[in-house]
């Protein structure tokens, strides 16, 4: 077994245990710019820092999947000023961001249904899905307009239609089918979902993946979360025995 001793915290990791996807619910980046007596956009932008580290720390300590939650199908509710900035955030991301990790080996795909989005966004998305489509560090999976509701209802209307057509019979569906009508097709499920900011809820994220996931919920708000915290949450993982409902 290779332990890797951290600098920043004393948390031992075992790096041949390491979750291959981790899920992270990015919770209080308003909380954070109030703090700072900051326009909550501050807090997004902070919180698009945070990412950017946290995306390069998950690939250098091997993690193979990473999911995290940037948009809700609840969050259009939010005042328009929010709503643009968050986009616009999103569009730096796209431009700037991406080319910089597609040199680091990371590969991105977009969960959600990216329809909603702005047309500018959309071609982004999909000109760096396909760029980067041949990466193999790390898989970056961004959750926008994204609702796990949502998509299980998806993926339950392309299954109806296959059985419409008459290519599938209803009693012959399986779990696994679902699972590759969801937008996380061929994605394993995680292991181990991250919320941060204190909250404990699941807020409508991956429904139905995360039906064996552990739950690592912390206080820091989402731009403070930083290598020491998955570091600390990788290590909670490490020391919970996982059973699958087995004894
Ligand atoms: C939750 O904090 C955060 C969001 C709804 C947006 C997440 C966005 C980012 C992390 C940055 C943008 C990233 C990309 C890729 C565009 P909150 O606003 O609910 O915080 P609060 O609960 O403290 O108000």
């Amino acid at each position: 077994m290779f332990f890797q001793q951290t600098e920043t915290n004393n948390y031992e990791i075992d790096m041949e245990r390491v979750p291959q996807h981790i899920a992270i619910i990015m919770d209080g980046n308003g909380r954070w710019a109030k703090k700072r007596f900051l326009p909550r956009k501050a807090g997004h932008k902070a919180g698009a820092e945070a990412l950017e580290r946290i995306i390069e720390d998950c690939r250098d300590l091997g993690v193979k999947h990473l999911t995290v939650y940037a948009f809700s199908t609840e969050n259009w509710k939010r005042s328009q000023e929010e709503v643009d900035a968050i986009m616009d955030l999103l569009r730096q991301y796209l431009k700037n961001y991406f080319k910089k990790f597609l040199k680091d080996d990371i590969r991105l795909n977009v969960i959600g249904d990216i329809h909603r989005l702005d047309q500018d966004i959309q071609d982004s998305i999909l000109e760096i899905e396909d760029l980067s489509k041949d990466k193999t560090g790390l898989f970056v999976h961004i959750a926008l307009n994204y609702g796990g509701r949502d998509e299980l209802r998806r993926a339950i209307t392309k299954i109806a239609a296959e059985v419409e057509q008459g290519n599938l019979k209803a009693e012959d569906i399986t779990e696994e089918m679902i699972s590759d009508h969801l937008d996380t097709a061929n994605v394993p499920d995680p292991e181990l979902v991250i919320r941060t900011s204190g909250e404990e809820r699941i807020s409508n994220f991956l429904l139905w993946q995360i039906a064996y996931s552990e739950f690592f919920f912390t206080d820091t708000l989402w731009p403070d979360f930083n290598r020491a915290s998955l570091e600390e949450a990788i290590y909670y993982y490490q020391n919970r025995e996982r059973r699958f409902g087995g004894r």
